[in-house]
């Protein structure tokens, strides 16, 4: 069995929301093409509406008109999705909003300490159960700060800088290590007052609306990783991905597979929206080496991390994971939960505080595997199975749906 075809994909998930609710700030009516159609994107296209936003969305194109946001009818209900409830609140909290952000099971367990904290420091009047959801948000002004992460997040970052929109003066928010810049390269590609400089970036208020905009979403890097990985593994795959995200703060897993022999052309480059995209042609390689992954490299491959280390079970060698503690506080434990999955198909791997260890060259059989709830879980078992002698049982497989609803469906269409 190999995989081969051409692997065209919805846009960035992380890009969508960001795009979304900065449409929001804009009176125009402005226009998105490729939004991903899982339920995440959908929790904050649905709290914008619930805030008055417009948002019309057919298969080509969504357009939204905004610039009137509003205190919602009832509680925002951001179901799976931690970035719509972090950069939603950062978003009210700036444009003077009361609303109650709550969200799933799953949701309710993910920490928000960490946007409560520095937002209250910015004067709002923000408070959760025990720094989890629910959220309630009411009508504070805001004023600028300094602020240091404690821990490396694109999600706290990008909260406070939209928060920042609405804030008297500066606000600065400064990252131990870098993430994702989306957010930064967005407000700079629509020209608000924003400034990069090492580990800081500074936002001014917004003097005027922003402007209205379109933008073409480019592939997702995440949702493509688990086509990507699968080329890695089974040997006589060739896969094209045409117009993936290629932001160098996203694609660290692909350089990590290339460094173990995945054998990436890269096509034609170019820009869209302030983001570099491109075509990429790949090969499966004959054998692959082992990686060592450390702590500066991991907010770049945060939900990559799982299927690395599916991928470290193939390699001749140990590879190792360290530093990647965050991975406990996600949609799951995924340190965790990877690491009982491999070791049940056979797997010589490791749980470590903050990091795996895994010894490539087992023979993965099957074996029943539990996702914990966990999108990328799901994924990253789908290509377990298809290197497993054995067959793989998964105890659910509906969270697809909170990020690539035609998961399945995609990597049938590829296999051969
Ligand atoms: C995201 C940032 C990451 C990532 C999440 C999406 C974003 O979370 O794991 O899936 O869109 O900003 P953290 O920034 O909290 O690590």
């Amino acid at each position: 069995m190999h995989i081969s075809g051409e692997l065209i994909l919805p846009g960035d998930k992380s890009i969508a929301h960001r795009a979304l609710l900065l449409a929001s700030l804009s009176p125009g009516r402005c226009r998105l093409g490729n939004l991903p159609p899982g339920a995440d994107v959908h929790s904050t296209l649905k709290g914008l509406r619930q805030c008055g936003i417009s948002v019309d969305t057919d298969k080509a194109e969504t357009t939204i008109t905004g610039g009137s946001l509003r205190m919602p009818e009832g509680v925002l209900d951001c179901g799976n999705s931690a970035t719509t409830a972090r950069l939603l609140t950062g978003l009210l909290a700036g444009t003077g909003i009361t609303a109650t952000l709550d969200g799933d099971e799953s949701l309710r367990r993910r920490p928000m300490q960490r946007i409560i904290d520095p937002l209250r420091l910015m004067g709002a009047d923000l408070s959760g159960s025990s720094g989890r959801l629910p959220l309630q948000l009411r009508v504070a002004p805001l004023r600028g700060i300094e602020y240091l992460q404690e821990v490396a997040s694109a999600q706290v970052k990008s909260t406070l800088l939209l928060a920042g929109l609405g804030a008297m003066g500066p606000t600065t928010v400064r990252e131990p290590l870098p993430t994702r810049d989306h957010t930064e390269l967005l407000l700079t590609y629509l020209e608000a007052k924003i400034s990069s400089s090492g580990d800081a970036v500074t936002i001014w208020p917004l003097q005027s609306p922003l402007p209205t905009f379109s933008l073409e979403l480019p592939a997702d890097p995440s949702t493509a990783a688990p086509f990507i990985t699968a080329c890695a593994l089974l040997p006589g795959s060739s896969l094209r991905v045409p117009g993936l995200l290629l932001n160098s703060t996203r694609v660290r897993f692909l350089e990590i597979l290339e460094g173990m022999g995945l054998i990436v052309e890269r096509g034609h480059q170019w820009r869209s929206g302030g983001e570099d995209v491109g075509d990429l042609q790949l090969e499966a390689p004959r054998d692959l080496k082992p990686f060592c992954i450390t702590a500066w490299e991991v907010p770049a491959l945060i939900d990559e991390l799982p299927l690395l280390a599916l991928a470290a079970c193939r390699a001749q060698g140990v590879s190792r994971i360290s530093g990647a503690g965050e991975l406990r506080f996600k949609e799951s434990d995924r340190l965790h939960a990877i690491c009982q999955n491999l070791t049940r198909l056979g797997a010589l791997i490791e749980e470590l505080p903050d990091g795996l260890t895994v010894t490539g060259g087992a023979k993965l059989q099957g074996g029943r595997m539990t996702s914990a709830g966990d999108h990328r879980m799901v994924m990253a078992m789908r290509i377990a199975a298809l290197i497993a002698s054995g067959e793989v049982i998964l105890d659910e497989c509906a969270s697809l749906a909170i990020s690539c609803p035609d998961f399945d469906q995609r990597l049938r269409t590829l296999l051969h």
